[in-house]
């Protein structure tokens, strides 16, 4: 049976495209949408994509992936920074997480340095833009084998 697969994007992440395209890249949110849709299929995953500005939607649809879905995959953008919620979440779903940024949050200023996500996800993928979603599933279809 297909493993099923959570897609998550943090707040601002809807505005990709036109959001500083320097340091996000040019492509959409619904171009990564269609990007992890068709990486996921020739991967066996089903995908499902979402993005909230809300902490709170977040952390719900975490909660509800307990039993709903086999693994995360999950770009917190600035909620990385400073939610102890999400990291909460993530740690009570008991799923594997892979943790994603468009760009290295380690080149960039200092209060983007520290993720709340990164110590309860088995591996961190930054640096590489949409690219990173599709290394991200590649990753968790591998562990999810
Ligand atoms: C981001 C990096 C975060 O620091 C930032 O707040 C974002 C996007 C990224 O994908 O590079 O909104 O998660």
């Amino acid at each position: 049976m297909a493993k099923r697969v959570l897609v998550l994007n943090g707040p601002n992440l809807n505005m990709l495209g036109t959001r500083e395209p320097d340091i996000y890249g040019a492509q959409t949110l619904g171009d990564i949408a269609a990007l992890c849709q068709s990486g996921g299929e020739s991967l066996g995953l089903t995908v499902d994509f979402r993005q909230s500005n809300h902490e709170g939607e977040l952390v719900t649809w975490i909660q509800e992936a307990r039993g709903g879905a086999d693994g995360i995959v999950i770009n917190p953008a600035a909620y990385s920074h400073t939610s102890v919620a999400i990291h909460d979440a993530l740690k009570a779903a008991g799923l594997p997480v892979v943790e994603v940024h468009l760009s290295n949050i380690h080149q960039r200023e200092p209060f983007r340095h520290h993720s709340y996500v990164s110590a309860v996800a088995y591996g961190v993928i930054c640096g590489f833009g949409a690219v990173g979603y599709s290394l991200a599933l590649q990753a968790l279809a591998e562990k999810l084998q």
